[in-house]
């Protein structure tokens, strides 16, 4: 695609702005965001605010089908709450005119629309679309996939993903406090880690086993004489084809945490360890035993604007960028498939905590 390439963002709360600052510090490669579409006035407000900062006049909806119909973007960035990107996504790709797409996680809160969304997509191949499965781009987590896929520890037997962090913070009008919303934690945030599993294991998921609660966050909360049903903590134990295993520890009241994400892949070579924020990868064999662990400082001089995710959704824009600009020759990293089953691996965890058993992947998938 020559020339400007003229985004458009749908849904500028907290993560639609960090897309719009994203998009400014890639400017000197050919981008500029031209349109915002979003219902919540001060959410507009921020965004033009933020837009003429950097010289950017936008045109901006109060819907994204004035959007897609105004045909002034080539991108559109899909930030509004979860249980949105299903409509939105189905009214882009039906659109006549190609818009290509960059939805942010997770792809929707079922399986049965994310399966509609790939089957309209299969029919707009003049479309990319890209889902902001991120965390792949965090320079130590994207260090720890380079040695695994590198073959140093050998095959990948075990994977175990800690996340201890901060609960969930609080959204535009709290559509994050229902599961009917967000799809429930295990969809909604950790749709994520069961990404970078796969990725780690090379392999697809064949059965989900899970135990989960709402403990200690949220419990005080009322909204319309609701209480939120979020879980805050969860272990899942994920088996794959393979017969590689991966298990998520979740915490979210666990803001006394040196790192918010610790993740250990061990294969029956060597075992590879990456840490964020400490931006650190470690990795050793079991000849080399504890005296031969090397611990190397994960970065990526590409990155422009670190932002609230490490560099990563830098990254993400860029990589998608390139996608564009090649005009259907590199197709998205992360695409609609990668979207489905990290949704449905998160769908397969929040029923077997429901069910209290295994829960299949085939299951939830038909
Ligand atoms: N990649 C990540 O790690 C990451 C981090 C945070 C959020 N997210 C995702 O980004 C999305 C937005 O989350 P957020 O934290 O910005 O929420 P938010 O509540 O801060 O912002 C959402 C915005 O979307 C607007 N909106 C609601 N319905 C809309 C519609 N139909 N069309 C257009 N706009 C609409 C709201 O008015 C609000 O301004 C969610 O899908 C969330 O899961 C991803």
């Amino acid at each position: 695609m020559a020339g400007v390439v003229r985004y458009g963002i749908i849904g500028v709360g907290m993560m639609g702005r960090e897309h719009l600052i994203n998009l400014h510090h890639l400017k000197d490669e050919g981008v500029a965001v031209v349109a915002v579409a979003d219902p919540h006035g001060p959410s507009q407000k921020l965004a033009v605010d933020l837009a003429q900062s950097y010289g950017w006049s936008l045109k901006v909806f109060s819907g994204h089908r004035e959007m897609i119909d105004s045909g002034l973007c080539d991108v559109l960035v899909v930030s509004s709450p979860n249980m949105t990107h299903y409509e939105i996504l189905i009214d882009i790709m039906n659109h006549p005119r190609p818009h290509h797409v960059l939805v942010e996680k997770p792809l929707c809160t079922t399986v049965a629309h994310c399966r509609e969304v790939v089957d309209a997509a299969r029919k707009r191949p003049d479309m990319l679309v890209q889902v902001g499965l991120e965390y792949r781009y965090m320079p130590p987590v994207a260090k720890l996939i380079e040695v695994v896929k590198g073959g140093s520890l050998g095959t990948v037997k075990m994977m175990a993903i800690r996340e201890h962090r901060f609960p969930f913070l609080v959204k535009v009008h709290n559509w994050n406090r229902f599961n009917i919303n967000t799809g429930g934690t295990l969809v909604e945030k950790c749709c994520h880690f069961f990404d970078l599993m796969r990725l780690f294991a090379g392999s697809d998921p064949v059965r989900v086993m899970a135990s989960g609660a709402i403990d200690v966050n949220h419990r005080d909360e009322l909204y319309d004489g609701k209480v939120p049903d979020i879980i805050d903590n969860a272990y899942v134990i994920v088996e794959f084809e393979n017969g590689s295993r991966g298990m998520l520890d979740l915490c979210m009241f666990a803001e006394g945490s040196r790192n918010e994400q610790e993740i250990a892949v061990v294969g029956d070579i060597g075992k590879g360890e990456a840490f964020v924020p400490e931006s650190i990868v470690r990795v050793g064999t079991r000849v080399g035993g504890r005296e031969g662990v090397q611990t190397l400082k994960a970065e990526d001089n590409r990155i422009k604007y670190d932002g609230l995710h490490h560099g990563s959704s830098y990254l993400e824009h860029l990589n998608f960028l390139h996608s564009v600009k090649s005009e259907g020759q590199r197709a998205p990293a992360v695409d609609l498939h990668d979207g489905l089953i990290s949704v449905a691996i998160g769908v397969a965890a929040q029923l077997s905590i429901e069910l209290g058993r295994f829960v299949t992947i085939a299951e939830v998938l038909s």
